[in-house]
């Protein structure tokens, strides 16, 4: 806490310690630092949008983002900033240390593109293909990441020109794997905190951001508390007895269980639930069984996702999903085998609701109160999750849709028409750096609120 007093009595200065006159001078230099961001926000415009368009034109899938991870190292080492490579695969970790000492704050962006192949008329359209899952396929940052990439490369530079007026540090998070790692690879966030980014030093609170191609250019969004889902996959085998279709009495018929099944299953979310406090999603999006008309198989395969906004939810989706699918299939003299998390698990991505309170204010600054807005929680999910699972996290969106446009219109994430107005990235480059720099200013007492 010593850096607190530190920058009370910078500001105050040495000689007559009236609290009015702290306040004003305190005030005059929050005006001064936005009018500061916001001149060099626009100042790296031109450079954020080329960078943006060089990554765009060169995506690379999860834990392949060799180029890319090159491309932020390089600049963040012209910087001088300390640069660690290659953790969590191709993750770079950037460390800039402030002018004065203070909290660790962490910014990230993720790095990955998607096996889709694009569609939009950009000039700078990828034409990148690449061998997925046994099929040839293009690679398209259809989700913005190389926005968020470009965006933080912005934001580096920007704080590292400002270095002598931070209180505090920043970590830079550039992270591979957002979209999920390739099959029997690990990969994301949770490589990332394993191999210890959120270490050394030990950082105190995160945030991020998703540019939206569906949210207005100029606005953010934000929740406090779970923003997007908890995100589980599970599978369910069913095991009855085959015979001829014409002789079912002599089966145990695993096609018939699985329908019973999927019925039940649509009771937990109706029947378990308590949705007045959280929406809840269980699908069932596959099942295969059987290859004939006239033959009762031996075993049914069925797999799909769970979404929950919590913790106690995701338990008790687990054990209603195991609960049903075994006594069903006991009931009919088959067998259910149940796996829950299947292949994939990720948190709520829960924002500490301290903390964003205490940024709204910042946020409202820059983009107006009319432009601000509180949204539903999403039903989509983000690895950012795992950090700030781990510490105090604070992620919003940002709007990346041509003004004017109708919402119905804008192409979706993770299709091949996905398109982003590169004019978002300077809100993007202005908020990330305002929220720093507020929140060094805010340090001690949300330190206190956010733990309790
Ligand atoms: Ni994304």
């Amino acid at each position: 806490m010593l850096y607190t007093n530190n920058s009370f009595l910078k500001r105050a200065g040495a000689g007559v310690l009236m609290l009015l006159m702290f306040t004003a001078i305190a005030g005059a230099q929050n005006t001064k630092y936005k009018d500061e961001i916001s001149k060099k926000s626009k100042e790296l415009e031109a450079k954020v949008i080329e960078w943006r368009r060089d990554i765009h034109e060169h995506p690379e899938l999860s834990n392949r983002e060799y180029r890319t991870a090159e491309l932020v190292a390089k600049h963040l080492e012209a910087l001088g900033i300390e640069v660690t490579t290659g953790i969590g695969h191709t993750g770079v970790k950037g460390v800039l240390k402030g002018g004065h000492p203070g909290p660790v704050i962490a910014l990230r962006a993720d790095m990955d593109a998607l096996p889709i192949v694009e569609r939009t008329d950009v000039p700078f359209a990828s034409t990148v293909t690449t061998t997925y899952n046994g099929a040839e396929t293009g690679v398209m940052h259809a989700c913005g990441h190389d926005t968020h990439t470009a965006m933080l490369m912005g934001v580096a530079e920007l704080l590292t020109e400002m270095k002598d007026d931070l209180q505090g540090t920043i970590v830079f998070i550039f992270q591979p794997a957002e979209e999920g790692a390739p099959a029997g690879e690990e990969g994301g966030a949770a490589l990332m905190i394993k191999e210890g980014v959120l270490e050394n030093p030990t950082v105190d609170a995160i945030f991020g951001l998703h540019i939206q191609s569906g949210l207005e250019v100029g606005k953010i969004a934000y929740r406090p508390g779970p923003l997007m889902a908890g995100v589980s996959d599970f599978k369910i085998e069913v095991l009855g007895k085959g015979a001829h279709g014409s002789r079912p009495w002599g089966s145990i018929d695993p096609i018939a269980i699985s329908a019973q099944i999927i019925n039940d299953l649509q009771t937990i979310v109706s029947r378990n639930i308590d949705i007045t406090r959280n929406p809840a999603v269980v699908t069932v999006g596959a099942i295969s069984g059987g290859n004939r008309s006239n033959i009762i198989p031996e075993k049914v395969e069925m797999l799909g996702t769970i979404r929950v906004f919590s913790d106690e939810d995701e338990q008790l989706i687990y054990s209603r999903l195991k609960s049903i699918s075994e006594n069903i299939a006991s009931a009919s003299g088959g067998k259910a085998i149940v796996t829950v998390p299947y292949s994939s698990h990720l948190p709520v991505t829960f924002n500490n609701v301290e903390l964003t309170k205490s940024m709204l204010p910042t946020l409202e600054t820059l983009v107006g109160k009319d432009n601000l807005i509180e949204v539903v929680p999403t039903t989509g999910a983000e690895d950012f999750s795992m950090y700030a699972k781990e510490i105090p996290g604070f992620f919003f969106f940002l709007g990346g849709m041509p003004a004017g446009q109708d919402k119905a219109t804008a192409p979706g994430h993770h299709t091949p028409d996905f398109y982003i107005d590169e004019s978002a990235f300077v809100t993007g480059v202005n908020a990330l750096s305002n929220l720093v720099f507020d929140f060094m200013e805010k340090d001690i007492k949300l330190k206190t609120s956010m733990t309790e």
